[in-house]
């Protein structure tokens, strides 16, 4: 039962409980007032006398009324379901009418099973297995009239981005290019999705030169993979999305130390969320024409990979000298996003990925950093994010940072000499390949991708962020809200 703090006492299901515990709960909660802050948990027992099937009342603080937000709702639901998975079989949860159910009980489903999953183990003694959840039923208890859509809703976002945290925590020797392929094919023919994939050849053929450098590497075969759902018709509105689908960062030749290199395995978080929010929008099907394009690759070095000062051409003819081949993201995408303008005329376009260390060092594990333009689409981006419990921080694009990639032999470098604004001059590496009036918003989801430790909503590992904001940024762009 979630409880507001400081509100529990008045309400006429808390009083139900109460009753069946023998007085125990009302009794608790005069001793403690405060009780009620998010993550504050009380279990009482119930004896078989009072109830024959019931065992236990659990009540879980929501924090204060005023403060509740989809953030918080998100991981307070996260909360309940990490706590569900350790013993429990058959689950009545109740939520207060201040949590506005009939609106939010999409985020409530999807909160409840981020919580519950737990993936990529390969434990042969089974003993992690704790995705293997015990719980069989959930109901959710209310006095507000929830309509099932909703509900569903909240089921088809999670199922998705479970899926995209399932790829992404699982390592580099399972989840290859051709692994992340396989993947987005299975989900275009479920979804009915118009794919194409195009080979490390094609890529280099087609004159995408820039991308093509970063697999040079790699034993591996890159793959470009573009997805499209067709909601709105020809003259409708069209999304595009693009995501980084590096499945191992090791730098390059410009090698990363190895302390925490194994973590590399997770910079394809941008392509997997574009994935599986494809998977909710071909379910959900807005209104409006969604492309989704990723570029997979694994960035190695060889005696064949791209070398610090070569100069490579891209899809829109211009030149990059790779002065730093850890800063791949940035190669693969600029051709992506050249191919989309290119051959889909979006009128919106947003990129996900985890593209520099610099957007964790400013935000730490809590925001992701959104730049690009015109500032009415970044509002519009930022504001999906807040409908959907998914946080974000602005950060400039001063002409300054593009003074700062300047080479002296090609149009532009990949990086900036100096230790400064790595964030913003990787954005502005990006622009580069926008066209003046596109609209356009870069999404460095590096801070948020991943949580390191075992948060109380949460397990370690991928969170899959970035699909809910998508879903919610299509929908609202379908709706012209
Ligand atoms: N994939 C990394 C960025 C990253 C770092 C993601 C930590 C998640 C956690 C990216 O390709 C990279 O290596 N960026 C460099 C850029 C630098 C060479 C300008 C970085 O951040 O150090
Ligand atoms: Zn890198
Ligand atoms: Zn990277």
């Amino acid at each position: 039962m979630g409880v507001f703090q400081g509100e529990a006492s008045k309400d006429k299901y808390v009083m139900q409980a109460d009753e069946l515990t023998g007085g125990s709960v009302e009794r608790f909660l005069s001793k403690n007032k405060k009780f009620g802050k998010v993550f504050d948990t009380v279990t009482f027992h119930i004896s078989p006398k009072s109830h024959k099937k019931l065992e236990k009342v659990v009540l879980v603080g929501l924090g204060s009324k005023d403060k509740l937000d989809v953030y918080s709702l998100r991981q307070t639901c996260g909360f309940i379901g990490k706590n569900l998975t350790k013993d429990t079989a058959t689950v009545a949860l109740y939520l207060p009418s201040g949590v506005k159910l009939s609106e939010n009980a999409d985020v409530v489903v999807t909160g409840l099973l981020i919580g519950m999953f737990d993936s990529g183990h390969h434990k042969t003694n089974g003993e992690e297995l704790k995705s293997k959840v015990k719980v069989e039923s959930i109901t959710l208890v209310s006095g507000e009239n929830v309509k099932p859509d909703v509900i569903q809703k909240g089921l088809i976002i999670a199922d998705a981005l479970n899926g995209a945290r399932e790829v992404v925590n699982k390592p580099a020797n399972i989840i290859t290019p051709e692994y992340m392929v396989t993947f987005a094919k299975k989900m275009a023919i479920e979804g009915k999705l118009k794919i194409e994939v195009f080979s490390e050849k094609q890529v280099n053929d087609m004159g995408m030169g820039i991308m093509a450098s970063v697999a040079r590497g790699s034993e591996e075969d890159l793959y470009f993979v573009v997805m499209r759902y067709l909601g709105a018709g020809s003259k409708g509105p069209t999304l595009a999305i693009v995501g980084k689908g590096i499945t191992f960062d090791s730098g390059g030749i410009s090698i990363k130390p190895s302390e925490s290199m194994e973590w590399m395995k997770m910079d394809m978080a941008g392509a997997a969320a574009c994935f599986g929010a494809m998977e909710v929008i071909a379910k959900l099907k807005p209104k409006i024409n969604v492309i989704c394009a990723c570029p997979l690759t694994e960035n190695l070095p060889s005696g064949k990979a791209t070398k610090p000062g070569d100069v490579v051409t891209g899809l829109s003819g211009k030149t990059v000298e790779v002065i730093n081949t850890d800063a791949e993201g940035r190669l693969v995408l600029s051709d992506a996003l050249t191919y989309v303008q290119k051959n889909f005329k979006p009128d919106y376009i947003v990129d996900l990925a985890t593209l520099t260390g610099a957007s964790l060092v400013a935000l730490g594990n809590v925001a992701t950093a959104a730049m690009g333009r015109p500032q009415d689409f970044v509002d519009q981006v930022i504001k999906a994010g807040e409908q959907t419990g998914e946080r974000m921080w602005q950060l400039p694009l001063y002409d300054e940072y593009r003074d700062m990639l300047k080479s002296y032999i090609a149009d532009i470098a990949n990086i900036s000499p100096g230790r400064g604004a790595g964030t913003e001059t990787g954005a502005k590496f990006l622009e580069e390949f926008v066209d003046k009036k596109q609209k356009w918003v870069h999404l460095d989801i590096a801070p948020t991708a991943w949580e390191e430790g075992d948060k109380p909503y949460i397990s370690k590992g991928a969170t899959g962020y970035g699909v809910t904001t998508l879903v919610e940024l299509a929908d609202n762009l379908a709706n012209k809200k």
